[in-house]
């Protein structure tokens, strides 16, 4: 990899500015200082520093990110807030994008990363990664309601998984319900589709848990942080 592309990945700049920094003879390379932005590096075996500090070559990064209600899971967006402007510039990264969707409106976990490999395993309904969410129902949910939810809705004619609905408590006066349902997979709005099927509506949602790893307790509303490995084995884990 060329040394500059090297040192605008890990973070120390744009491609424009870590070659003036290249050319001030800030990097070296096995001890030797590099001045031409062109050289190529080898970022498993090298030993480069910067202003005589050792990098520590990172190549994928995952974080989980405690999502707010009021961004949205995009990128980049000209009029809305996205999960990523939740980042501070220490930590951004042009190649950051969210796993999946969950809406505007919905809060809870989602995994941030530039691994797009994961990504496609956590997101593909054939590895059978479950999403576990969260919701307050305006209505009651039924132990009907289960066994639908069981065999499958139809939904704008295209059939959903089987899907564990879990009624936490019904509150019969204020004709309201908590639930907890775990998916599958992840078509547009499933949650609030497959409750409205049932003539309910969702009026909260968050999702609290992906495969293995459930949303930490000690991770406030807006805040992130990287995954340990072992969080990340957790993550990924099919279903048994
Ligand atoms: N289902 C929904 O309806 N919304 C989400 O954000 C996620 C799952």
């Amino acid at each position: 990899m060329r040394l500059d592309k090297f040192l605008a990945d890990m973070g120390y700049g744009s491609r424009k500015e870590v070659k003036g920094y290249i050319k001030k003879g800030r990097v070296t390379v096995n001890d030797q200082t590099i001045k031409s932005d062109k050289a190529q590096v080898n970022e498993q075996t090298d030993r480069i520093c910067f202003d005589q500090e050792l990098i520590h070559y990172q190549r994928w990064y995952y974080y989980l990110l405690h999502k707010p209600a009021g961004v949205i899971s995009a990128t980049v967006d000209s009029y809305e807030d996205t999960v990523l402007d939740l980042f501070s510039e220490e930590d951004f990264r042009e190649d950051l994008f969210p796993v999946g969707r969950l809406d505007k409106d919905t809060e809870g976990f989602l995994l941030i990363t530039n691994d797009g490999g994961l990504a496609h395993q956590l997101l593909s309904p054939k590895k059978h990664v479950e999403k576990e969410y969260y919701a307050q129902v305006d209505g009651i949910m039924t132990a009907a309601d289960q066994t639908i939810f069981e065999k499958g809705v139809q939904l704008d004619g295209e059939w959903t998984l089987p899907a564990q609905l879990t009624i936490i408590g019904v509150d019969q006066a204020e004709g309201t319900s908590e639930i907890r349902l775990i998916l599958h997979e992840g078509k547009f709005h499933q949650v609030k589709r497959m409750v409205h099927a049932v003539g309910k509506e969702v009026r909260y949602l968050k999702r609290i848990r992906m495969g293995g790893l459930a949303l930490p307790a000690d991770l406030p509303v807006g805040s992130y942080r990287p995954l340990t490995a072992d969080e990340l084995t957790a993550l990924a884990q099919p279903k048994e």
